[in-house]
């Protein structure tokens, strides 16, 4: 038995397989194409909704200092990524390299763990998308009741706490869902044109944002910077660590929301020109831009609103609601940033959606799920069955759980894996020094454990509840490898 769980995937295999791929080897990605790429596919939820949020639950203020260490925690993790990526020629996740390195049991806690990271990554974006959709219909006086876009674990409470309001299901988050299923279905994916043009929307808004709500920072807003450590029970009754070391930690936690997907950059190892030293380059520019940009977001994001608003009345869509609120004479950016938000969120769905159905048919092909995943349509030729199972599953999250929570989960899921691939290249080192890697993780085993501990840092301030559930994620997911996936497996024959 033991011996079984760590059999691997034999990278040959691997390498012949991925020759047939569409994704062959042209080598014709640029440094620029890499740090677009990671742009798109970060700038989303997390920045927009989390760090109010985050702001609100956490840090207050000191949110800003929540970003600077998931941006370090990221950079570490991301030159993990990127070695195990150029190792392995093809165009796969943390998952596939897994297989091939570090056995069967640990590829299948991954790509476990990546349905936290893509699945309920998308639910997350898409109750962040209702928001503003809520936000939008109502420049046409139009609105979607709260109980039919809020969870059942959610009230309205009205300025002196009365509950006014109780939510029951959130059907625009579901009914986005649905619609970019269908898309994913048709065979639609984000071409890089229409990538360029979101890539330079979230951009601009967040750089007029930053310009623009500069002088509408109120100093009071910003003191204390690091408010003192207290507790903070928000509506749905869960305590927060609020301030000091311990919230500006929890804080990353839920901010680290807004970095996931630019590992999507070590996916291209193969595909980048000279990409010792393009991928770093790649990777470390995307977060640093994204980090700056972010930082600076989020500096006058709290300047401009209070803490006190966005655990109220700004509590959803809060960057709209912070320029109608208080920047007075904007009006035309809140409708703006509303439209781009609403574009840039469904995107970012997009692109969760097919990473999920793309990891369940990598583990579909290899027994660990069942065959229903890898069900090619005949005309559209994708995972259609896999698709519609997967708008099922991460429907009824956006329907009917708070987004704190599910991205929350998503960003405790995406460390944790985060965790593992930093530890898989230490162990690689060690197992497989001889494969040719044409980027290096400089300074290990350094780096490996800098990101470990600072991943691991973030999952401690995400505090019990998360852990918890983190927790039965993985225990469900033990049984079920050990009731089906490690008897079908195709390594069984
Ligand atoms: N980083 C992506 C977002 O913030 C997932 O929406």
């Amino acid at each position: 038995m033991p011996k079984r769980l760590f059999r691997t995937k034999s990278l040959i295999g691997l390498m012949t397989e991925s020759s047939d791929t569409e994704h062959g080897l042209k080598k014709s990605l640029t440094a620029m194409h890499l740090i677009a790429m990671g742009i798109g596919a970060i700038i989303g939820a997390g920045l927009f909704v989390r760090t109010a949020a985050a702001a609100a639950n956490n840090a207050g203020p000191s949110v800003t200092l929540g970003f600077v260490i998931a941006g370090i925690g990221c950079a570490f993790a991301g030159l993990c990524y990127a070695e195990f990526a150029s190792m392995i020629p093809v165009a796969g996740s943390a998952y596939t390299y897994s297989y091939a390195t570090m056995g069967e049991l640990m590829a299948w806690i991954i790509g476990w763990d990546l349905v936290l990271e893509y699945a309920l990554g998308a639910a997350t974006v898409s109750i962040a998308w209702s928001e503003y959709l809520n936000k939008l219909l109502a420049y046409f006086h139009l609105k979607v009741p709260y109980a039919l876009s809020h969870s059942p674990f959610e009230v309205l409470k009205d300025a002196a706490g009365h509950v006014t309001a109780h939510g029951i299901i959130n059907i625009p988050a579901l009914f986005i869902v649905f619609l970019l299923t269908l898309l994913l279905i048709r065979g639609v994916r984000e071409s890089s044109f229409v990538n360029g043009i979101i890539v330079i929307t979230k951009v601009t808004i967040v750089i007029l944002f930053i310009i623009l709500g500069w002088s509408f920072i109120q100093p009071a807003n910003h003191t204390p910077f690091i408010p003192e450590a207290t507790k903070f029970i928000d509506d749905q009754g869960v305590p927060h660590n609020y301030g000091g070391i311990l919230g500006i930690l929890g804080a990353a936690g839920v901010v680290f929301f807004a970095f996931i997907g630019f590992d999507a950059v070590s996916t291209a190892a193969q595909e980048t020109k000279n990409p010792k030293k393009t991928m770093p380059i790649g990777i470390l520019g995307s977060l640093a831009i994204c980090t700056v940009l972010y930082i600076l977001f989020a500096y006058v994001l709290t300047g401009v609103g209070s803490v006190h608003d966005f655990r109220t009345a700004g509590k959803e869509a809060s960057v709209t609601y912070a320029i109608q609120t208080y920047m007075t004479g904007y009006g035309w950016l809140a409708k703006l940033v509303t439209v781009a938000i609403l574009a840039g969120f469904s995107s970012v769905i997009l692109v969760m959606l097919y990473g999920q159905s793309r990891v369940f048919y990598s583990m579909s092909h290899d027994g660990l799920v069942p065959p229903v995943f890898a069900k090619v349509h005949t005309k559209f030729r994708t995972p259609y069955k896999s698709n519609y199972l997967f708008f099922v599953f991460v429907g009824l999250f956006a329907a009917f759980v708070p987004g704190d929570i599910v991205g929350d989960m998503t960003s405790i899921g995406t460390l944790f894996a985060f965790m593992l691939v930093c530890a898989g290249i230490i162990i690689l080192r060690k197992t497989h020094p001889d494969v040719q890697r044409q980027f290096k993780t400089p300074l290990v085993p350094l780096i490996p454990i800098l990101g470990i501990i600072t991943c691991g840092a973030m999952i401690y301030g995400l505090g019990w509840a998360n852990w918890t559930r983190l927790g039965v994620w993985m225990v469900i997911g033990l049984v079920l490898y050990f009731s089906y996936g490690i008897k079908k497996s195709k390594l069984n024959k």
